[in-house]
């Protein structure tokens, strides 16, 4: 990207020949989007505007008045709220794929502090960025703006920190200073709730509550931060666009600023903040496990005037270390009715194929139907 030093923007149309390199010059300043909102652009670059039809599509939608599903986790050791507690995630695991959870037990100073550790990480020194900027998937703490930049049709109005650190052998040292603690902390955090999610979601299947656990579901996966700077010409972009997560579950926190919209029987519904309230979704493995009992749902990140939206999902994804690790669909979940839907899952070959691929391509878990 050529940025002048008073801090305007050419025109992407009369400097670069193709969108191949207006990617890269723009991938080469490793400053990403918040550095194009930094340099004063009042126009966003042609590599974020999305496709013509699916604007002239967008126009078309509108919204009903009923929400995502608000689980309340409060006396959850406690046999008949247990109960209850198990069917509204039954309930919201098959028709939303969607659900919130309150009084999960983590305290809100460790949400705020992990919403503020991604902000002082995005916002303080873009040098510190740069040192990190890569697109190596080996390296286990790295940062980019948009992990599928080269692939995608349009590039996502988001920079993105992304570290494996459900791995059992991270060095914390590799973890940006300003927020090293923070996330450590939310880590520890998320991995234990993480465990009770499981254990609702076996129980919610008919299983024993350590079924899904004994899978390594919640093993190990990936603390994903976004930082979503407020846009210039929102309508034109996305923050993410429309996917399905690929793993078994993904635990999200996010900041106040709204913009995470879950597709429910045809239409985009806001997945509005609450205070203290975690965002828990269904992954493709956990729709290929329960045997499509339970939806892994599409959902984006709408791009907005105001900012910056800061959000982190952390990915459950299995063992991923373990490279003969695969999945089928729970044979007590399978009958002769109701047999399986998928083929064998080698888990190593499944995440290969979720990085090769854009977010905006289909599921890979199309591969693996019979
Ligand atoms: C994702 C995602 C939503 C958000 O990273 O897969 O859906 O609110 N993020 O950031
Ligand atoms: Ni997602």
């Amino acid at each position: 990207m050529s940025l002048s030093n008073t801090g305007e923007i050419a025109s992407p149309t009369s400097v670069y020949n193709n969108r191949t390199e207006e990617l890269k010059a723009f991938d080469d300043t490793k400053a990403g989007v918040k550095g194009l909102v930094d340099a004063g652009i009042v126009s966003i670059p042609k590599i974020f505007v999305r496709p013509p039809e699916e604007l002239a599509e967008e126009r078309n939608s509108c919204q009903k008045n009923i929400e995502v599903p608000i689980i309340d986790l409060n006396n959850i050791q406690e046999g008949s709220r247990r109960k209850e507690i198990v069917d509204e995630v039954r309930i919201a695991s098959e028709k939303w794929g969607f659900f919130l959870v309150i009084n999960h037990g983590i305290p809100l100073s460790v949400l705020d502090e992990m919403i503020d550790g991604v902000r002082m990480f995005n916002e303080h020194d873009v040098e510190v960025k740069k040192e990190v900027y890569s697109r190596d998937t080996t390296k286990k703490v790295r940062f980019n703006a948009n992990y599928d930049l080269y692939k995608s049709r349009a590039a996502n109005w988001r920079d993105t920190l992304t570290i494996s650190l459900l791995a059992v052998d991270l060095d914390p040292e590799l973890l940006p200073v300003v927020c090293r603690k923070s996330t450590l902390e939310y880590v520890k955090h998320i991995r234990k709730l993480g465990d009770t999610l499981f254990e609702l979601l076996s129980e919610a299947l008919g299983l024993q509550a350590d079924y899904l656990g004994s899978m390594e579901c919640g093993k190990e996966g990936t603390l994903v931060c976004h930082y979503y700077p407020a846009c210039p010409q929102p309508k034109l972009t996305l923050g993410v666009s429309r996917h399905v997560d690929p793993g078994f579950l993904t635990l999200l926190i996010q900041n106040e600023i709204s913009g995470l919209q879950v597709l429910h029987e045809g239409q985009w519904f806001d997945v509005h903040p609450i205070q203290g309230g975690l965002v828990v979704n269904i992954g493709d493995l956990l729709q290929i496990v329960s045997n499509d009992k339970f939806k892994s749902v599409e959902h984006r990140v709408i791009a907005n005037h105001v900012g910056p939206r800061i959000s982190a999902p952390c990915f459950f994804a299995g063992p991923l270390s373990m490279p003969e690790k695969t999945y089928n669909p729970i044979q007590e979940l399978t009958s002769e009715a109701n047999p399986p839907r998928y083929k064998e899952i080698p888990l190593r070959e499944y995440v290969a194929r979720f990085y090769s691929s854009s977010l905006d391509e289909k599921s890979p878990l199309d591969y693996y139907r019979p």
